[in-house]
């Protein structure tokens, strides 16, 4: 008899002696990895595959669908960081959703962006220069400062008092690879200290160009320039003015002593 018939007749027997001396498992296993080791793979796969079943069924549904939920939260926060919402908050109500603060007051003018080709001449007229450090006074999604660094190297700071136009105009500038030059400030441009401006942007209104005059000729350096989108200043004759488009473009230096007369705003000017 072969040794491996001998085996194979010494397991049956000892497993037809089922009183008497029983093979341990071990030696079962033994006999199988030896013999039939096809079997035994079919057999461990078979119990892996089993005890996975297992697995599953042992843990708690909600642990998956809780996990997307995390998941699918974490990729909105991330969308709301880098992406601002479009939606435009006028009136100090806080947005329960949005993290971005509502403004600290109601706007003095509703957020209405300039034309590009008006931006363009904006930027022409005022000469805008590397060295220049211009000011957007309530400065919307920031076009008008991100130009000027992108179109001149000049530095730019935007003034907005919504903080969700702070935030686009923010993104906007990271967009445009010129975060490096601008910044965005939440703040009244009322009370906004822009004195260290070399050129001053507006788009307002004709009432807010008024208030704001006595503060301008007051606290800009002589020889900074003015130039405002659409509306003038009363009785402050401009230096220069074009039309783009239909629309009027406004320019002025800052006179050295400018007349007591432009240093009050004038009612009768303002109606
Ligand atoms: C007509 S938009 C001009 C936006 C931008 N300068 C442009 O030309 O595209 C006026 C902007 O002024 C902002 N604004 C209104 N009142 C303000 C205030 N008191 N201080 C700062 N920003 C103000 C508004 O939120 C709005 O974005």
């Amino acid at each position: 008899m072969q040794p491996k018939e001998r085996e194979l007749n010494t397991f049956d027997t000892l497993l037809n002696m089922r009183t008497a001396v029983r093979p341990s498992r071990l030696q079962n296993i033994r006999f199988y990895l030896i013999h039939h080791p096809k079997l035994m793979v079919r057999s461990l796969i078979a119990s892996v595959g089993v005890f996975s079943i297992g697995l599953i069924g042992c843990t708690p549904p909600q642990n998956f669908a809780s996990t997307a939920q995390a998941r699918l939260n974490n990729v909105k926060s991330t969308q709301q960081a880098q992406a601002p919402s479009e939606s435009e908050t006028q009136a100090p109500v806080a947005n329960p959703v949005s993290p971005t603060p509502a403004p600290t007051r109601t706007p003095d003018v509703v957020y209405v962006p300039t034309p590009p080709q008006v931006v363009d001449e904006m930027i022409r007229i005022a000469d805008v220069k590397p060295t220049d450090v211009v000011y957007d006074l309530g400065s919307g999604d920031g076009r008008i400062v991100i130009a000027a660094a992108k179109q001149r190297g000049a530095r730019g700071i935007g003034i907005d008092i919504n903080p969700a136009r702070v935030r686009e105009a923010t993104y906007n500038a990271k967009k445009a690879g010129v975060s490096d030059l601008v910044q965005f400030r939440q703040q009244d441009l009322f009370e906004t200290d822009f004195s260290e401006a070399t050129v001053v942007m507006l788009y307002l209104l004709p009432r807010l160009n008024m208030r704001l005059r006595p503060k301008l000729l007051r606290d800009l350096k002589p020889g900074t320039r003015i130039v405002s989108h659409s509306f003038d200043m009363g009785n402050w004759k401009p230096d220069q003015v074009v039309e783009v488009d239909g629309r009027m473009v406004y320019y002025w230096v800052v006179p050295e002593n400018p007349p007591a007369n432009l240093l009050q705003p004038d009612v009768e000017e303002l109606g």
